[in-house]
């Protein structure tokens, strides 16, 4: 029983999961501790919903062990659902129920008794109060997450998995629905999420990122962006997208990357020698004046490096 009070909502070790050929779940350890927001991180088809449908208890593993909530993941995955959330990523709301109805549909799904009370205050805080005789199927996007978040939580779990929480949002409800989450924690409810937003991942306390169902590295996101080998220069020149092009002639695709108003070039030998020639390349072809100076790398600068370290870029390039 103590296990159960243990400062850990998951751990994972060597965690696999195959479908046929393919293993989408490649050893996965994962130590996510109780009331954290935990953020998992990849590409497209890196593994993270099936890593969240495993800790669920919706997938069978091939390989592995797991807790979860204290409870071992496998045997006593009937005891754990009544303490956990799912937020699947292509939740369905029923477009014909109302906000309320929705709602009540998941409080009976749960069996959850003395709902009402429960709901009021799930409406309350997510802000949807003034709209809840509205049909699910007549909301923005932003507010059809936000009952779906509260449809999760309405039998009061200690742990919930939110499948890309904030894909098709805008940015202005984003902002509102990062608030809701801060209360969730505020009220001891673990979250694990994943999110393709690597900004977003910066506001998570510790985050993974994944990549073929494995971990490639964990910690807080301070961590993660100290652990960028070589360093990170921001380069300037008049026109960034073509100073990109010319750049980008016969370097690795990680080395530079382009962002709306800055370009970075990492140098993973930590050469400023190298950023220096970049800048002289510039200015010699006529694209300058070109200026460099070292920057602390974000966490997306982090991820396309190690992406490209090991070599994923040109496979995706290729395929
Ligand atoms: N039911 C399934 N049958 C066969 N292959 C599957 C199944 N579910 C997932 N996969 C494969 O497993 C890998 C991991 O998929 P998963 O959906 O977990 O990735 P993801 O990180 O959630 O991706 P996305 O960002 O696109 O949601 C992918 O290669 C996917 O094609
Ligand atoms: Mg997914």
């Amino acid at each position: 029983m103590d296990e159960k009070a243990s400062e850990l909502a998951i751990t994972t070790r060597g965690l696999v999961k195959k479908f046929a050929a393919k293993v989408a779940i490649d050893g996965l350890d994962l130590d996510v501790r109780r009331g954290e927001m935990f953020g998992l991180v990849g590409p497209d088809g890196a593994g993270k919903s099936t890593a969240i449908r495993l800790l669920c208890g919706l997938l069978k593993p091939e390989g592995g062990a797991a807790r979860v909530l204290g409870y071992d993941l496998f045997r006593e995955s009937a005891a754990l659902k009544q303490h956990i959330g799912y937020l699947s990523q292509n939740f369905t709301l029923y477009g014909d129920l109302t906000i309320d109805e929705n709602i009540e549909f998941f409080a009976e799904l749960h069996s959850v008794g003395n709902w009402q009370a429960r709901r009021d205050d799930l409406l309350a805080f997510t802000r949807l109060t003034p709209f809840r005789r509205r049909l699910a199927g007549a909301l923005s996007g932003g507010m059809k997450k936000k009952l779906a978040l509260a449809c999760t939580l309405i039998h009061t779990p200690q742990l919930i998995f939110l499948d890309e929480p904030s894909t098709g949002v805008d940015p202005v409800s984003r902002g509102e629905f990062w608030s809701i989450l801060s209360g969730i924690l505020a009220q001891g409810v673990t979250i694990l999420m994943t999110t393709p937003y690597l900004d977003e991942a910066e506001r998570c306390h510790r985050v993974a990122l994944l990549h073929r169902g494995r971990v490639m590295r964990s910690g807080t996101p301070a961590e993660i962006r100290a652990g960028l080998p070589g360093k990170l220069y921001r380069l300037d020149a008049p026109d960034l997208p073509v100073a990109y092009r010319a750049l980008a002639v016969g370097r690795p695709v990680e080395q530079l990357v382009l962002y709306g108003d800055r370009l970075h070039f990492w140098s993973p030998a930590g050469a400023e020698a190298e950023a220096r020639a970049a800048a002289a390349q510039l200015d010699a072809a006529g694209l300058g004046p070109a200026r460099f100076q070292e920057i602390s790398p974000s966490l997306e600068d982090v991820f396309i490096g190690l992406l490209g370290a090991e070599g994923v870029h040109d496979e995706q390039s290729k395929s």
